[in-house]
């Protein structure tokens, strides 16, 4: 199964996405995650990535692009994953989209969490990445605006998006994004 997860910051994708992919065994793709390792290994796609991160900038799409198509091409993902913080753009999705084209999959799951931004902003101050600085906060959730939630229309015209209201408990998301998977997924 191949789950996609948008939400903007702090909505709970990463604390979703561990406990799902322990639910389904399924790998965890995190874009994210991909660039904080690769910030501390100091990588060149670790600098390259770092400067747009702490200006709460996406990285530009090529560079991610290649990033996820390396991952995926990686034996875990093969019997299932669960990409957390990609597609973030119309580019991404469409990207994506021919990757998996090519390899005969498809998006079986495109799954929104919807938060509130005041229910955000204060999950994010409280947790203190380097990127969770009140200024970057509002400018990540802007770029979110802008950028990504163009592709709730992208997965819903396909018949692919399903919508969790991610502001409850952390189990009782999860109770709620089973039902989901189930429906797709019996
Ligand atoms: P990324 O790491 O993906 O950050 P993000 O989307 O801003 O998401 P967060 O990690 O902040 O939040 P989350 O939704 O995962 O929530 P979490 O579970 O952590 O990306 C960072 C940067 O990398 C981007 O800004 C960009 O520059 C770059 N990047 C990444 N992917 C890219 C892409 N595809 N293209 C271009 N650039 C890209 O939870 C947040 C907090 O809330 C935690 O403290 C958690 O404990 C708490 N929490 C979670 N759920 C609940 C709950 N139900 N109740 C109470 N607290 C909760």
């Amino acid at each position: 199964m191949l789950v996609v997860f948008i939400g903007p910051p702090g909505s709970g994708k990463g604390t979703q996405a561990n406990q799902l992919c322990q639910h389904l065994s399924i790998t965890h793709l995190s874009t994210g995650d991909m660039f904080r390792a690769a910030i501390q290994d100091e990588t060149e796609l670790g600098v390259q990535a770092q400067e747009y991160i702490n200006r709460g900038e996406l990285v530009p799409d090529q560079l991610v692009v290649s990033m996820v198509a390396d991952a995926l091409g990686n034996p875990p993902c093969n019997s299932g994953c669960l990409l957390d913080g990609f597609p973030r753009s119309l580019p991404q999705a469409e990207a994506l989209d021919q990757m998996l084209d090519a390899e005969g999959k498809k998006v079986d799951l495109a799954l929104e969490l919807n938060v509130d931004e005041k229910v955000l902003i204060d999950r994010l101050l409280a947790r203190k990445r380097p990127d969770d600085t009140i200024d970057t906060i509002h400018h990540r959730l802007q770029v979110y605006r802008e950028q990504t939630s163009p592709l709730l229309n992208y997965y819903r015209e396909r018949g692919q998006l399903r919508t969790v209201n991610g502001d409850g408990t952390v189990d009782e998301v999860h109770q709620q994004i089973l039902a989901e998977v189930a429906e797709k997924n019996p």
